[in-house]
């Protein structure tokens, strides 16, 4: 009798280890900003990474397993992306992971994924040097070595802007990168940078009428802001204030519903860059906006389809590979190849950098217009 049981639960126990082993789930990781001054690009290109999640599972997972999502907030804070990604990796055994949007943490937590051989796909982080890192470290949008031409050339060809100024986010390594790649197009085309001043960002200055006041003095034809929404909308409500009436012009860093609710109507007729339109006609945009916002009650902002795109190249890798093995689908994020995302078509560079178009837009109130796309 004993016999019996011993081995009818030596089967029992075979039977749910087989059953748990082949329906356990994938898990991605994800660390983002949920919270503090850059709550809105974490939020929201975390919608993006669940709608993607939802529609894969739903049509019957990847390798005939469900994915997983597990997110870590990093709360917008250096420090917090690095314990975050750790904790994904050890604990939580991600085979992949999703973030950041902000250069600044991406570059922060890209050596522990490059580290543990873990690939990491950032949506939105803009800096060369983050893919630079290691042969593990990708991402789905653009560079900014482009994007600072776009704006450049923007500022220069439809502005027709002679002479800028300058404010830097000098905490923040992708105002800085910004800063560098939109002068040195602007200037080696006929343009001048009358001045330049630095700030703060990150919440930390708040006043930035001492900057704005010698930029006034130097008459620019337009102001380049390359920072975060937070400090923009501020940046253009004291700008106001003081009588400056010029255009500002911004990167991807002022993508957020935030922007206009912050700087109210001193942001109307103010243009940057991004990777997206909710305006834009293809079915593929259309398509993902009316999925958001029936999901999430909003309107999508850039960060959004980024997350979307993200995870979709990653599950559309993890089935090329045909396993979760972390070489393999790093092998399998190489060949990406003009893949349809709603930021536009994909292909990955032998420098694991998406090659795509940029998109301007003008603030106008609470939506911003669709004004022109620059293939790169
Ligand atoms: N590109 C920005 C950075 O690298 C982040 C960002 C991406 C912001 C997309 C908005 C939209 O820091």
């Amino acid at each position: 009798m004993k016999e019996i049981m011993k081995s009818l639960f030596c089967i029992l126990f075979g039977f749910t280890a087989i059953t748990s082993l082949c329906a356990q789930d994938i898990v991605i990781g994800e660390f983002a900003s949920l919270t503090g001054s850059e709550a809105t690009f974490g939020i929201n290109s975390s919608n993006g990474v669940e709608l993607a999640k939802q529609e894969i599972n739903n049509a019957g997972g990847v390798l005939g397993r469900k994915i997983k999502t597990v997110i870590e907030d990093d709360q917008s804070k250096p420090g917090q992306p690095s314990s975050a990604v750790k904790k994904l990796i050890a604990s939580d055994k991600a085979i992949a992971i999703v973030g950041e949007i902000a250069s600044s943490r991406s570059l922060e937590a890209a050596p522990i994924c490059q580290e543990a051989k873990i690939p990491m796909v950032s949506p939105g982080s803009t800096n060369p040097r983050v893919t630079e890192v290691g042969d593990y470290i990708f991402r789905v949008c653009f560079i900014d070595p482009f994007q600072g031409t776009v704006m450049a050339k923007f500022a220069l060809d439809n502005l027709k802007a002679k002479k800028v100024a300058i404010l830097t986010d000098v905490r923040n390594d992708y105002s800085v990168g910004l800063t560098k790649y939109f002068k040195e197009y602007f200037t080696s085309h006929g343009g001048q940078v009358a001045v330049e001043r630095s700030f703060s960002g990150g919440g930390t200055d708040k006043d930035f009428r001492a900057q704005l006041t010698s930029i006034k003095a130097a008459q620019p034809d337009a102001i380049f802001v390359p920072g975060y929404y937070t400090e923009a909308g501020l940046i253009a409500k004291q700008a106001r204030s003081l009588g400056i009436k010029v255009p500002l012009m911004g990167g991807d860093g002022w993508d957020s519903p935030k922007l206009s609710e912050i700087g109210g109507s001193a942001m109307d007729g103010c243009f940057f860059s991004t990777h997206f339109s909710p305006q834009d006609t293809n079915p593929k945009v259309q398509d993902f906006v009316k999925k958001y916002r029936e999901k999430f009650n909003a309107m999508p902002d850039g960060m959004a389809p980024l997350g979307y795109d993200a995870m979709m190249i990653l599950a559309d890798c993890i089935k090329t590979a045909g396993t979760t093995d972390a070489a393999k689908v790093r092998e399998a994020l190489t060949n990406v190849k003009d893949y349809e995302g709603v930021t536009g078509k994909i292909t990955i560079d032998n420098k694991r950098n998406a090659n795509k178009s940029a998109v301007v837009l003008k603030v106008n109130g609470r939506q911003n217009d669709y004004v022109a796309t620059i293939a790169p």
